[in-house]
């Protein structure tokens, strides 16, 4: 039978062989470009999307990853963990042993296809507070990274759509707050039993109040999410930026091609310069090499940014020497300083028979449900897994700033964050064989353990160190705890009196300050359990900041606000790795908002249309 199978792989076919997308070196039109992106993620795709508006202006994007197009886990919203730690569109990572998780090693997922960990993501999309990105301004002097002035940027990303099953969420969002970009944003398509729940606690709760948008400035409190989704589709930086842009003949992409380094070139304005970028498909082949005219902007992500960079030389010099790689420019911050959010799960039995645990039980109920996306693009596949999220703040009065100072960007940001999933997260373990469930992921948004990445060996085959150093400060573990137990207040409440049954699980067994704390620590050795992810400590994977901002002409930092890279000229990075502080929000929309702000900023210094 000639099923749409056949139809879609030959209308996959048809649509490559018009579009500038490669696979092969051999098949670029010459070895010279305006500019060389590397990675095609969520950053780099909006560079390689905004450069090329100008017509005159040549861009060539290197992925080390595949196409997303005709991936169905890729593209539809419910299928977001299905792709999880491990895949071929993931980079199969893993953390250092954590010291502070007794030494357990946690996967570190990133994407590893078109769109980056935007064709991976859980797809909530928030931009912070505006407090987040008043400290970006204070931290690197630039005032150009005010939220006031990056207004033009956030409203250039995104913009909101209807939900796919054509729910009704009026009052649930501020249409003054949403902008014209091609970032397709909805609230859930398909209301679960969760989402009246949801709303009804935050509207009559001072501790957990009802935020009508998380887009509007103010991050603090609880809502349904909004998500990168349009049409019952992930709406990636692939799909978004990079599909409809394939069509310019000034726009080149090569995929399932590496950047091993970047090789230095006559020097500019007295300053060394890496204009020349070397890649190839795997370790065995031989290496390539093509050479930008103008800037390589370097968007392959938190972790392999500094890996680059460190490769080429660019680093501290000292730790450089270890792995026997030459120095070309001394600057110690690369790799350092980075920050991202734990996250743990707290599990809940239900009465309902009413949440989405039998979809991914049953097989055939799961595979109807999949017919129907793929025919219709309608019904319950068309939601990411989570339904609602919260920003908390702990109170002004909480103990633990007797020690620490307020790691907040300010009050309109919040410290720990709430995720509601209608079901057992299917995160990396199985779920139960039976029972129906609720999970209130909690997470510490406002971390102030540091991490770093360096390098392994001088083999750019060779996955970096990666030390996201979770819980390494009192801070973190304090407001872990504060979370959980803020969790199990929020189910505690009158909507949810009829419907949660009882905790479940070893954080759920977990009764005392101290054996909550112990639970989230975890004394088992694994790197994850098969049985009870509920002693799974994991990452949201929202790494930032290993190779950060600071002011023009300041010792510490990576790249100057302008982003180039501080003592080389002609380098420019663009990606999560850049921002100051990690946010205290979901890091894709201010990620897209760094990308705008960069392609402005390339255009303005070169004259682009
Ligand atoms: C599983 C998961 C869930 C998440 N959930 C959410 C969420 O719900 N909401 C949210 O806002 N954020 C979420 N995030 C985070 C968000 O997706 C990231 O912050 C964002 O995508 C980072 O953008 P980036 O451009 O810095 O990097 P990426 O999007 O990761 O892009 C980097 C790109 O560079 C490529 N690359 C790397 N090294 C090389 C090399 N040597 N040569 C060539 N190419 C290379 C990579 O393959 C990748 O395509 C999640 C992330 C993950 C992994
Ligand atoms: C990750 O593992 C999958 C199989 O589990 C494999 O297909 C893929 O090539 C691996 N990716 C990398 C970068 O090692
Ligand atoms: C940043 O904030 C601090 C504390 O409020 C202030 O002293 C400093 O001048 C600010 N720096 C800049 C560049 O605005
Ligand atoms: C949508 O909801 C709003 C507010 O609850 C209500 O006023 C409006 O009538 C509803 N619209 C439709 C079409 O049901
Ligand atoms: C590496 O890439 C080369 C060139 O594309 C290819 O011929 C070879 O089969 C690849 N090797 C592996 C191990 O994938
Ligand atoms: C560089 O690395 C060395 C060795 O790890 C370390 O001792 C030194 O402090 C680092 N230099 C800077 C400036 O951070
Ligand atoms: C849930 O399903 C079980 C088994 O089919 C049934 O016995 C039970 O009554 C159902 N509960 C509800 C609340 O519908
Ligand atoms: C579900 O679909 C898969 C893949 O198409 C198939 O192998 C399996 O038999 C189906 N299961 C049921 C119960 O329909
Ligand atoms: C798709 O939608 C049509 C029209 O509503 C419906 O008849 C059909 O059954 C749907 N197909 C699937 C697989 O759900
Ligand atoms: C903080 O203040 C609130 C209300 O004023 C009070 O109920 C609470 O006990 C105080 N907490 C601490 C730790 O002092
Ligand atoms: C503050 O520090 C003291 C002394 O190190 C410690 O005993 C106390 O537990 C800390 N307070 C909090 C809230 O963590």
């Amino acid at each position: 039978m000639f099923g749409a199978g056949v139809l879609a792989t030959a209308l996959v076919a048809a649509r490559l062989a018009s579009a500038a997308l490669y696979t092969d070196v051999k098949q670029l039109p010459t070895s010279t470009f305006d500019f060389v992106i590397i990675g095609a993620g969520a950053a780099g795709n909006v560079v390689a999307s905004r450069l090329t508006e100008d017509p005159q202006c040549s861009v060539l994007v290197i992925e080390a990853g595949v196409n997303n197009v005709g991936i169905d886990s890729v593209a539809a919203p419910f299928l977001a963990g299905t792709n999880l730690p491990f895949s071929s569109v993931t980079w199969n990572y893993s953390t250092t042993p954590q010291a502070s998780l007794n030494n357990r090693v946690l996967p570190y997922s990133r994407g590893r296809v078109l769109g980056g960990s935007s064709s991976l993501n859980f797809m909530v999309y928030t931009r912070g507070s505006d407090d987040e990105y008043n400290r970006w301004a204070n931290l690197t002097g630039d005032e150009g990274w005010a939220w006031k002035n990056l207004e033009p940027f956030y409203f250039r990303n995104s913009r909101l759509v209807p939900p796919a099953d054509g729910a009704n969420f009026t009052g649930q969002f501020i249409p003054a707050d949403h902008g014209h970009g091609p970032v397709e944003v909805s609230l859930p398509s398909f209301p679960s039993v969760l989402d009246d729940r949801i709303v009804d606690t935050a509207k009559a709760s001072a501790e957990f109040p009802f935020n009508i948008d998380f887009q509007s400035g103010d991050s603090v409190g609880v809502a349904l999410i909004q998500a990168t989704v349009g049409g019952g589709q992930r709406s990636s930086s692939a799909v978004a930026y990079l599909e409809p842009s394939l069509k310019r003949p000034n726009l080149h992409v090569l995929i399932e091609n590496t950047v091993t380094r970047l090789i230095q070139t006559a020097p500019v304005d007295g300053k060394p310069t890496f204009k020349k970028v070397e890649f190839a498909p795997n370790a065995s082949a031989k290496r390539s090499t093509v050479t930008a005219r103008n800037e390589v902007v370097l968007s392959a992500g938190t972790l392999n940014t500094p890996q680059i960079l460190l490769l080429s030389g660019i680093g501290n010099k000292t730790e450089l020497a270890k792995v026997g790689i030459k120095s070309t420019v001394d600057l110690p911050d690369v790799g350092e300083h980075m920050q991202d959010h734990p996250i743990l799960s707290n599990y809940f039995t239900v009465s309902s028979n009413n949440t989405m645990d039998d979809f991914t039980r049953e097989p055939a109920l799961f595979n109807a449900t999949l017919q129907q996306w793929i025919v219709n693009k309608t019904g319950p596949f068309t939601d990411p897994p989570a339904t609602g999220v919260g920003f908390i703040r702990l109170p002004d009065n909480s103990s633990i700033f007797q020690n620490v100072t307020d790691p907040s960007a300010g009050p309109r940001s919040g410290h720990y964050e709430l995720v509601w999933t209608n079901s057992f997260a299917p995160d990396v373990a199985s779920q139960p064989a039976t029972g129906h469930f609720v999970t209130i992921h909690t997470a510490v948004v406002t971390p102030t353990s540091l991490g770093s990445v360096k390098l392994a060996s001088s083999d750019p085959f060779t996955f970096p160190l990666m030390n996201p150093n979770f819980f390494a400060t009192e801070f973190d573990r304090f407001a872990m705890l504060e979370g959980v137990k803020g969790a199990r207040r929020f189910a505690a409440t009158a909507p949810w009196q009829d419907f949660i049954v009882e905790r479940f699980g070893v954080m759920g067994a977990a009764e005392t300050d101290d054996e909550i704390s112990a639970a989230a620590l975890d004394s088992v050795v694994t790197i994850w359990h098969p049985t009870s992810s509920a002693r799974i400590v994991l990452t949201i994977w929202h790494p930032t900041s290993s190779a950060r901002m600071s002011p023009k002409g300041a010792r510490h930092g990576v790249v100057d606000p302008d982003l180039l890279v501080k003592g080389v000229a002609g380098l420019r990075v663009v990606d999560a790795s850049v921002f100051p502080a990690i946010t205290a929000c979901h890091t894709v929309a201010p990620v897209y908002i760094v990308a705008e702000r960069a392609s402005a900023l390339i255009k303005e210094a070169w004259y682009l249309k």
